[in-house]
Protein backbone atom coordinates (compact mmCIF):
# COMPACT_ATOMS: atom_id res chain seq x y z
CA UNK A 1 0.00 0.00 0.00
CA UNK A 2 1.19 3.27 -0.49
CA UNK A 3 -0.31 6.67 0.60
CA UNK A 4 0.38 10.10 -1.00
CA UNK A 5 -0.66 13.22 1.07
CA UNK A 6 -1.38 16.85 1.05
CA UNK A 7 -2.19 19.32 3.23
CA UNK A 8 -5.75 18.59 3.90
CA UNK A 9 -4.63 15.65 6.03
CA UNK A 10 -2.72 18.56 8.46
CA UNK A 11 -5.88 20.57 8.23
CA UNK A 12 -6.92 18.97 11.41
CA UNK A 13 -4.43 19.80 12.98
CA UNK A 14 -4.88 23.38 12.43
CA UNK A 15 -2.32 24.00 9.96
CA UNK A 16 -3.57 25.94 7.03
CA UNK A 17 -3.53 24.42 3.52
CA UNK A 18 -2.70 26.08 0.28
CA UNK A 19 -6.06 26.49 -1.80
CA UNK A 20 -9.96 26.93 -0.55
CA UNK A 21 -11.50 29.42 1.30
CA UNK A 22 -8.98 30.02 4.01
CA UNK A 23 -6.29 28.53 1.83
CA UNK A 24 -2.72 30.29 2.41
CA UNK A 25 -2.45 31.39 -1.33
CA UNK A 26 -5.79 33.20 -0.13
CA UNK A 27 -3.63 35.66 1.80
CA UNK A 28 0.10 35.44 0.05
CA UNK A 29 1.18 35.69 -3.17
CA UNK A 30 3.86 32.85 -3.94
CA UNK A 31 5.40 34.61 -6.06
CA UNK A 32 6.53 37.38 -3.19
CA UNK A 33 7.22 34.38 -0.63
CA UNK A 34 8.51 30.67 -2.31
CA UNK A 35 10.86 31.35 -5.25
CA UNK A 36 13.93 31.56 -5.11
CA UNK A 37 13.63 35.12 -6.98
CA UNK A 38 11.58 36.08 -4.24
CA UNK A 39 14.24 34.79 -1.48
CA UNK A 40 17.41 36.91 -3.51
CA UNK A 41 14.91 39.71 -3.43
CA UNK A 42 14.34 39.99 0.26
CA UNK A 43 15.03 37.34 2.25
CA UNK A 44 14.01 39.05 5.35
CA UNK A 45 10.26 39.48 4.15
CA UNK A 46 10.30 35.57 2.87
CA UNK A 47 12.08 34.44 6.44
CA UNK A 48 9.37 36.32 8.02
CA UNK A 49 6.52 34.26 6.58
CA UNK A 50 8.74 30.89 7.05
CA UNK A 51 9.32 31.72 10.71
CA UNK A 52 5.59 32.25 11.25
CA UNK A 53 4.57 29.08 9.51
CA UNK A 54 7.10 27.11 11.73
CA UNK A 55 5.38 29.20 14.93
CA UNK A 56 2.07 27.88 14.15
CA UNK A 57 3.29 24.14 12.86
CA UNK A 58 5.24 23.99 16.38
CA UNK A 59 2.06 24.36 18.18
CA UNK A 60 -0.06 22.00 16.78
CA UNK A 61 -0.38 18.30 17.16
CA UNK A 62 -0.52 15.21 14.78
CA UNK A 63 -3.90 14.41 13.90
CA UNK A 64 -5.94 10.73 13.96
CA UNK A 65 -5.17 10.53 10.53
CA UNK A 66 -1.24 10.49 10.90
CA UNK A 67 -1.75 8.44 13.82
CA UNK A 68 -3.42 5.81 11.50
CA UNK A 69 -1.25 6.47 8.70
CA UNK A 70 1.66 5.96 11.23
CA UNK A 71 0.43 2.41 12.79
CA UNK A 72 0.08 1.36 8.98
CA UNK A 73 3.99 1.49 8.43
CA UNK A 74 4.12 -1.17 10.83
CA UNK A 75 0.84 -3.26 9.84
CA UNK A 76 1.12 -3.32 5.92
CA UNK A 77 4.56 -4.72 4.65
CA UNK A 78 6.16 -2.48 2.00
CA UNK A 79 3.69 0.45 2.91
CA UNK A 80 5.05 3.95 1.55
CA UNK A 81 4.10 7.27 2.28
CA UNK A 82 4.52 9.98 0.06
CA UNK A 83 3.86 13.56 1.64
CA UNK A 84 3.88 17.23 -0.13
CA UNK A 85 3.64 18.28 3.29
CA UNK A 86 6.76 20.30 4.90
CA UNK A 87 5.27 20.81 8.51
CA UNK A 88 6.83 17.42 9.53
CA UNK A 89 3.50 16.25 11.24
CA UNK A 90 3.85 12.28 9.52
CA UNK A 91 7.24 12.13 11.66
CA UNK A 92 6.09 13.51 14.83
CA UNK A 93 3.18 11.19 14.67
CA UNK A 94 5.36 8.08 13.76
CA UNK A 95 8.36 9.10 16.29
CA UNK A 96 5.29 9.60 19.13
CA UNK A 97 3.99 5.25 18.63
CA UNK A 98 5.19 2.52 20.22
CA UNK A 99 8.77 1.81 18.73
CA UNK A 100 8.65 -0.52 15.95
CA UNK A 101 4.73 -0.46 15.80
CA UNK A 102 5.04 2.28 13.97
CA UNK A 103 6.15 3.81 10.34
CA UNK A 104 10.02 4.73 10.40
CA UNK A 105 9.96 8.48 10.35
CA UNK A 106 12.75 7.49 7.73
CA UNK A 107 10.44 6.15 5.66
CA UNK A 108 8.75 9.18 4.91
CA UNK A 109 9.29 10.40 1.52
CA UNK A 110 9.23 14.13 1.19
CA UNK A 111 8.57 15.25 -1.93
CA UNK A 112 8.67 19.26 -0.97
CA UNK A 113 11.32 18.81 1.69
CA UNK A 114 10.88 19.92 5.51
CA UNK A 115 10.80 23.61 6.86
CA UNK A 116 12.66 21.89 9.71
CA UNK A 117 15.09 22.15 7.61
CA UNK A 118 17.69 24.59 6.03
CA UNK A 119 20.87 24.65 4.06
CA UNK A 120 23.25 27.62 2.97
CA UNK A 121 21.57 29.76 0.17
CA UNK A 122 25.43 30.07 -1.38
CA UNK A 123 27.18 26.60 -1.25
CA UNK A 124 29.30 27.03 2.03
CA UNK A 125 32.13 24.06 2.51
CA UNK A 126 32.20 23.99 5.78
CA UNK A 127 27.92 23.07 6.88
CA UNK A 128 26.79 20.01 5.49
CA UNK A 129 24.25 20.13 2.51
CA UNK A 130 21.46 20.78 4.53
CA UNK A 131 20.47 20.22 8.53
CA UNK A 132 17.35 20.09 10.97
CA UNK A 133 16.84 23.49 12.84
CA UNK A 134 14.32 23.88 15.00
CA UNK A 135 14.88 27.37 16.11
CA UNK A 136 11.03 28.93 16.99
CA UNK A 137 11.35 31.90 16.37
CA UNK A 138 14.69 32.89 15.31
CA UNK A 139 16.11 35.72 17.59
CA UNK A 140 17.71 37.18 13.93
CA UNK A 141 15.86 36.90 10.56
CA UNK A 142 17.13 36.13 7.88
CA UNK A 143 18.84 34.08 10.36
CA UNK A 144 22.69 32.98 9.20
CA UNK A 145 24.98 29.87 8.85
CA UNK A 146 27.30 29.67 11.99
CA UNK A 147 30.06 28.46 9.82
CA UNK A 148 30.11 31.44 7.17
CA UNK A 149 27.80 33.97 8.41
CA UNK A 150 26.10 34.26 5.26
CA UNK A 151 22.25 33.75 4.66
CA UNK A 152 20.55 30.18 5.24
CA UNK A 153 17.27 29.25 3.08
CA UNK A 154 14.26 26.95 4.29
CA UNK A 155 14.99 23.27 2.83
CA UNK A 156 11.53 23.35 1.32
CA UNK A 157 11.13 23.32 -2.45
CA UNK A 158 9.98 26.76 -3.90
CA UNK A 159 7.73 27.58 -7.20
CA UNK A 160 9.87 27.04 -9.88
CA UNK A 161 12.85 24.92 -8.43
CA UNK A 162 13.08 20.94 -9.48
CA UNK A 163 12.74 17.90 -6.86
CA UNK A 164 15.45 15.90 -5.34
CA UNK A 165 15.71 13.37 -8.36
CA UNK A 166 16.30 10.83 -5.61
CA UNK A 167 13.60 11.18 -3.53
CA UNK A 168 11.19 11.48 -7.39
CA UNK A 169 12.32 7.95 -7.84
CA UNK A 170 11.83 6.95 -4.52
CA UNK A 171 7.92 8.37 -5.19
CA UNK A 172 7.60 6.59 -8.45
CA UNK A 173 9.24 3.14 -7.09
CA UNK A 174 6.54 4.05 -4.76
CA UNK A 175 3.88 4.26 -6.61
CA UNK A 176 4.50 0.53 -8.09
CA UNK A 177 1.89 -0.99 -5.48
CA UNK A 178 -1.65 -3.06 -4.81
CA UNK A 179 -3.03 0.09 -3.31
CA UNK A 180 -2.82 3.76 -3.72
CA UNK A 181 -4.48 5.92 -1.75
CA UNK A 182 -4.14 10.21 -1.77
CA UNK A 183 -5.49 11.58 1.12
CA UNK A 184 -6.12 15.48 1.13
CA UNK A 185 -4.63 16.74 -1.57
CA UNK A 186 -5.58 19.31 -4.53
CA UNK A 187 -4.33 17.22 -7.44
CA UNK A 188 -3.13 20.55 -9.43
CA UNK A 189 0.73 20.01 -8.09
CA UNK A 190 2.70 17.74 -10.48
CA UNK A 191 5.21 15.79 -10.43
CA UNK A 192 2.80 14.97 -6.92
CA UNK A 193 -0.37 14.69 -8.79
CA UNK A 194 1.02 12.19 -11.22
CA UNK A 195 1.98 9.15 -8.74
CA UNK A 196 -1.38 8.45 -8.67
CA UNK A 197 -1.28 8.15 -12.52
CA UNK A 198 1.82 5.94 -12.42
CA UNK A 199 0.00 3.44 -9.55
CA UNK A 200 -3.36 3.16 -12.10
CA UNK A 201 -1.53 2.08 -14.96
CA UNK A 202 0.60 0.10 -13.10
CA UNK A 203 -2.59 -2.09 -12.02
CA UNK A 204 -3.03 -0.42 -8.43
CA UNK A 205 -6.30 -0.17 -6.78
CA UNK A 206 -6.98 3.36 -6.44
CA UNK A 207 -8.71 5.21 -4.04
CA UNK A 208 -9.25 9.06 -2.92
CA UNK A 209 -10.12 10.74 0.66
CA UNK A 210 -11.00 14.24 0.34
CA UNK A 211 -14.16 16.48 1.23
CA UNK A 212 -14.28 17.99 -2.10
CA UNK A 213 -14.01 17.20 -5.85
CA UNK A 214 -10.70 17.24 -7.33
CA UNK A 215 -9.18 16.72 -10.67
CA UNK A 216 -8.32 13.27 -9.35
CA UNK A 217 -12.25 12.20 -8.09
CA UNK A 218 -13.14 11.09 -11.65
CA UNK A 219 -9.91 8.65 -12.09
CA UNK A 220 -10.50 6.79 -9.09
CA UNK A 221 -11.93 3.46 -8.63
CA UNK A 222 -13.08 4.48 -5.10
CA UNK A 223 -13.70 7.98 -4.00
CA UNK A 224 -14.40 8.74 -0.46
CA UNK A 225 -15.62 12.03 0.37
CA UNK A 226 -15.12 13.42 4.06
CA UNK A 227 -11.97 14.37 5.90
CA UNK A 228 -9.14 12.32 6.59
CA UNK A 229 -9.05 12.70 10.08
CA UNK A 230 -12.59 10.58 10.02
CA UNK A 231 -12.43 8.32 7.45
CA UNK A 232 -9.04 7.04 7.64
CA UNK A 233 -9.89 5.72 11.81
CA UNK A 234 -13.22 4.27 9.54
CA UNK A 235 -11.18 2.75 7.38
CA UNK A 236 -8.56 1.53 9.94
CA UNK A 237 -11.51 -0.38 12.06
CA UNK A 238 -12.91 -1.67 8.96
CA UNK A 239 -9.68 -3.33 8.32
CA UNK A 240 -8.91 -4.45 11.86
CA UNK A 241 -11.67 -7.18 11.22
CA UNK A 242 -10.31 -8.60 7.98
P1 LIG B 1 -4.05 22.24 -1.27
O1 LIG B 1 -4.26 23.35 -0.30
O2 LIG B 1 -3.91 22.58 -2.70
O3 LIG B 1 -5.25 21.20 -1.17
C1 LIG B 1 -5.68 20.72 0.08
C2 LIG B 1 -6.75 19.69 -0.18
O4 LIG B 1 -7.13 19.15 1.08
C3 LIG B 1 -8.03 20.23 -0.84
O5 LIG B 1 -8.40 19.39 -1.91
C4 LIG B 1 -9.07 20.14 0.29
O6 LIG B 1 -10.36 19.82 -0.21
C5 LIG B 1 -8.53 19.00 1.10
N1 LIG B 1 -8.93 19.01 2.52
C6 LIG B 1 -9.23 20.05 3.33
N2 LIG B 1 -9.49 19.63 4.58
C7 LIG B 1 -9.34 18.28 4.57
C8 LIG B 1 -9.45 17.26 5.55
N3 LIG B 1 -9.79 17.53 6.81
N4 LIG B 1 -9.23 15.98 5.17
C9 LIG B 1 -8.88 15.68 3.89
N5 LIG B 1 -8.75 16.60 2.92
C10 LIG B 1 -8.97 17.87 3.25
O7 LIG B 1 -2.79 21.41 -0.72
P2 LIG B 1 -1.86 20.39 -1.51
O8 LIG B 1 -2.64 19.56 -2.47
O9 LIG B 1 -1.05 19.69 -0.48
O10 LIG B 1 3.71 23.13 -2.70
O11 LIG B 1 -0.93 21.39 -2.31
C11 LIG B 1 0.10 20.88 -3.08
C12 LIG B 1 1.27 21.80 -3.05
O12 LIG B 1 0.86 23.12 -3.46
C13 LIG B 1 1.88 22.03 -1.69
O13 LIG B 1 2.79 21.01 -1.30
C14 LIG B 1 2.57 23.34 -1.85
C15 LIG B 1 1.46 24.09 -2.57
O14 LIG B 1 1.86 25.19 -3.30
C16 LIG B 1 4.87 23.73 -2.43
O15 LIG B 1 5.00 24.50 -1.51
C17 LIG B 1 5.97 23.38 -3.38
Amino acid sequence: MTVLTGAGVSAASGVPTFRGADGLWKNFRPETLATPQAFARDPRLVWEWYDWRRQKIAACESNAAHHVLAKWGARFPNFKLITQNVDGLHERAAASAKANASLSSAAVIRLHGSIWEVLCWRPCAMSPPRWRDETVPYREIPPRCMHCGDLIRPGVVWFGEGLDPDVVYRATQAADCDVFITVGTSALVYPAAGFLDIARRGGAFTVEINPDLTPATATVDLALRGPAETILPELDRQLAHL
